[in-house]
């Protein structure tokens, strides 16, 4: 009798967990109605960019430093980074998205037009290593890159872009060419030699890793706006197991290496843990042969704090947001430590309730730490079967902005600490 009231209540019990998870989860999708303040923004045509804020600007003079919490010009002005991914490079087809659509001087002309001074661009190793001449449909709108290869249409984005007096930061994003960040652990870090030579499609040392950064920025390295490399995108081990000190010191390896082609780059380092952690570089800082280029990097999602005490960033409140984004890497902008840049967030155009929690939470924060950024993404469709990327600026035309909540708090964040 006993053991069938016990197993009834224990029944009761989790009968009433799952539906409180339902709830929450129910909660957390139901969509978001868009305050005034953003119904409004979408009304109105986009504010022009903020001409003092681009480094093609007579306001900089180059190179660029870091100095304390700060990127700085060399006559200690600040540059922020106020930035957007542009992805496309590092997947499947190995070419930034978009080029089918427009010329890339437009797309880098629509780039400037939203206010981004800098776009962060992806590349996997397999693009450079294997170096394929790209499908011609594939820059159906750039006939003059017909018949180029993978790198040759990744360089020309980039010249596109510097052209327009945009900024760029090279980033390694995966090993092999696909979208990040599955669960393949031949992904999962710099160098996957370690693993069995069976389980990995392309494999990669940490010197392949090195040399594949220094063929795609051998190719920059007379381009003043190329300003930094972005050494790996979201390190991370099974179940938390890579240690910060490890990745530290591969990433001092790497960064001298590109600094002996040329010292003026900054060179950007994400935490682990998917570029959620960077706790450890209060003990243990990554030490370049050169002073004053380390920019740390981290990356902030609705769905980060996955597995914590206080939870997703989905349901947190502001407070309880605010102390883990300190914990994990905002100590060292407030305590004006290093630079870090938050080189990946985002949200999706129709936002459920949990995302609309968070990303306000987050944009309330970046604007009031004035903080580094780089909004993922750009592009309105993924390489894969063309499919639609809820979290675009552009529309399907790669020119006309997503007027929304998004945009609105980006143009908001990017004037955050101007006087213009
Ligand atoms: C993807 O969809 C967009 C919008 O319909 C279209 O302009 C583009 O040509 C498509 N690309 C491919 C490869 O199908």
């Amino acid at each position: 009798m006993l053991a069938l009231l016990l197993t009834v209540a224990a029944l009761g019990a989790a009968a009433l967990f799952f539906l409180q998870l339902y709830r929450t989860e129910s909660r957390l999708r139901t969509p978001w109605t868009p305050d005034r303040s953003s119904r409004l923004f979408a009304q109105r045509p986009l504010p022009p960019p903020v001409e003092g804020t681009f480094l093609s600007s007579p306001h900089y003079t180059l190179p660029l430093r870091t100095r304390g919490r700060d990127v700085v010009d060399a006559r200690g002005r600040r540059f922020k980074l106020a930035s957007v991914n542009w992805y496309g490079a590092s997947d499947e087809l190995m070419v930034p998205g978009g080029l089918d659509v427009r010329h890339r001087r437009e797309i880098a002309r629509a780039v400037r037009r939203l206010g981004f001074n800098s776009v962060r661009l992806p590349y996997s190793d397999e693009m450079v290593a294997t170096n394929p001449p790209v499908d011609a449909r594939l820059v159906a709108a750039n006939p003059d890159l017909a018949g180029a290869r993978a790198l040759d249409v990744y360089v020309a984005v980039v010249e596109a872009l510097t052209a327009e007096g945009v900024a760029v930061v090279v980033n390694n994003h995966i090993t092999s060419a696909t979208w990040c960040c599955g669960a393949d652990p031949c992904d999962a870090g710099w160098a996957n030699d370690h693993l069995p030579a069976a389980l990995c499609r392309v494999r990669q040392t940490e010197d392949q890793w090195i040399e594949h950064w220094e063929t795609v920025m051998a190719r920059l390295a007379d381009n003043p706006l190329v300003i930094g490399a972005d050494l790996r995108n979201e390190v991370r081990g099974l179940w938390g197991t890579m240690p910060w000190a490890r990745w530290a010191a591969a990433a001092e390896r790497a960064g001298n290496r590109l600094l002996r082609m040329n010292p003026d780059w900054l060179i950007i380092v994400g935490g682990t843990e998917s570029q959620n952690d960077l706790t450890g570089v209060a003990t243990r800082p990554v030490v370049l042969d050169l002073p004053d280029r380390v920019v740390y990097s981290a990356h902030v999602y609705s769905w980060s704090g996955w597995g914590s005490w206080g939870g997703r960033y989905a349901t947190r409140s502001y407070p309880s947001f605010v102390q883990s984004a300190r914990k994990n890497w905002a100590y060292l902008v407030e305590g004006d430590v290093a630079p870090v840049w938050v080189g990946e967030f985002g949200a999706p155009r129709s936002p459920g309730r949990g995302d609309a929690n968070y990303w306000n939470n987050l944009l309330r924060y970046l604007k009031t730490i004035d903080a580094d950024f780089g909004y993922w993404a750009l592009n309105p469709r993924k390489p894969r079967h063309n499919e639609t990327e809820t979290y675009a600026l552009l529309e399907d035309d790669w020119v006309t902005p997503v007027l929304d909540y998004r945009l609105k708090d980006l143009t908001e964040l990017m004037r955050a600490g101007t006087t213009t």
